[in-house]
């Protein structure tokens, strides 16, 4: 069977990386990668090469292993010269690329207020660069990594899809302004455009080989990375600080919806075969095909049962003081993720626990992330 090329912007990244690996692990896709290393670094794609060979049967064909490895260039998504040198490239090798993966995004929520240029430049108008080049070169298959950030303050929990989308912070609205885009162009190109935006609720854990994982640069503001990094002996001092314990919820804390990292990158898996079947998209409210899905488990955790489940797996007590609120949480954020399990099979298959070891496993055995720095 000819294998299809999907082209990852941003591939190298935490996400994109597992997504890249769930890709290839099918064997029906090839990947190129387009990233500019902003927040990642060249060492995940060859690990994630490796992992993929190492999966593959023993008798596997020679075109199998030679598929594993990931094709990357170092290019800025802003840049329409790069991208549209990389789609020029393959068609005229006659393996033209079939679908895009768009991974790479600027992503912090507290920095986003900071620097809303460079968010909207990066997120935006990078996206509005792609599609363009897509449009030039009649590639109109397209799966949007979007966040649950889209929701706001959700009034109904669990989230449905159906949920009006009113996000708070410029990062947010960056996610939700490119869904707009991607559907308008869906809807102004019904028979050739079909996309589909994944919305992500709060990635965990790492692939179980601990060869690839989350290495944020400096200190990290989120909880998990920060968590995994504790254990290894970073930012241990002055101690964890748990960002309110005065919530609507059983223990107090705010309440996420943590998925396995493995879980949320298959999720590509089941959107990138739904772009070929015209049928996922026949109930649209507007011509176009575009539809959002949550990517979630649609199970609620706490901040006090995270930290548990991580002092379980690395035996650091994580002593915590409970401080005020963080500007901008919301008490809980659960998905109802039925429309994807429904529409594209999708099913998170991993619990609380397979995301603290695996996360435990990567941080362990890369202390000081990919660089060893
Ligand atoms: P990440 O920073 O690890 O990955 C983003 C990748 O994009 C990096 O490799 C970075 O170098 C690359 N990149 C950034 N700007 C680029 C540019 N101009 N050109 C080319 N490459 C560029 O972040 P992640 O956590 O893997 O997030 C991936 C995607 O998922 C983002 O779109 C993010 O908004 C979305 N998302 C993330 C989360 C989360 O909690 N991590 C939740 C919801 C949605
Ligand atoms: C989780 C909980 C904190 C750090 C963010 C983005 C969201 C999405 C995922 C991209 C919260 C608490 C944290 C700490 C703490 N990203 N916490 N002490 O805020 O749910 O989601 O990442 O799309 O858009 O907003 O994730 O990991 O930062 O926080 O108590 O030192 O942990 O208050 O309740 P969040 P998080």
């Amino acid at each position: 069977m000819t294998k299809q090329r999907v082209l990852i912007p941003g591939g190298a990244g935490y996400i994109g990386s597992h997504i890249v690996l769930c890709v290839l692990l099918t064997r029906k896709y090839t990947v190129t990668v387009v990233d500019n290393f902003h927040n990642s670094f060249p060492e995940s794609m060859t690990r994630v090469s490796q992992i993929a060979r190492d999966e593959l049967p023993a008798d596997a064909s020679q075109e199998d292993k030679d598929a594993c490895t990931v094709d990357v260039v170092k290019g800025d998504m802003r840049d329409a010269k790069v991208l549209d040198g990389i789609f020029a490239d393959y068609k005229q090798k006659g393996d033209a690329i079939w679908s895009v993966i768009l991974v790479a995004a600027l992503k912090a929520v507290g920095e986003s207020g900071e620097i809303p240029i460079d968010y909207y430049e990066v997120n935006v108008s990078g996206l509005i660069t792609l599609l363009r080049v897509m449009q030039t070169h009649e590639v109109t298959r397209l799966v949007y990594s979007s966040s649950a950030t889209v929701y706001g303050i959700p009034k109904t929990i669990p989230i449905p899809e159906s949920t009006p989308l009113a996000a708070e912070s410029v990062y947010g609205r960056t996610k939700q302004m490119s869904e707009l885009i991607i559907k308008d162009v869906c809807d102004a190109y019904p028979k050739t455009w079909r996309a589909i935006g994944l919305r992500y609720f709060n990635p965990a854990g790492a692939h179980p080989s601990g060869l690839i994982g989350e290495d944020p640069v400096g200190k990290p503001g989120n909880l998990l990375p920060l968590l995994a990094q504790m254990a290894v002996g970073k930012y241990r001092d002055p101690g964890l600080r748990v960002f309110g314990d005065d919530y609507p919820t059983p223990d107090g804390t705010c309440v996420r919806d943590y998925i396995h990292i493995m879980d949320l990158a298959g999720g590509h898996v089941n959107a990138l075969e739904a772009l070929d079947d015209d049928a996922k998209f026949k109930d649209t409210p507007t011509p176009g095909k575009y539809k959002a899905y949550n990517l979630g488990k649609g199970k609620g955790m706490s901040v006090l049962q995270m930290i548990d489940a991580m002092r379980k797996v690395s035996g650091y007590e994580y002593p915590y003081k409970v401080e005020g609120r963080r500007l901008g949480d919301v008490p809980d954020l659960t998905a109802d993720p039925t429309l994807a399990e429904k529409e594209l099979g999708f099913k998170a298959k991993y619990n609380l626990d397979d995301m603290a070891s695996s996360l435990w496993n990567w941080q362990s055995k890369n202390p000081k992330g990919y660089t060893g720095q």
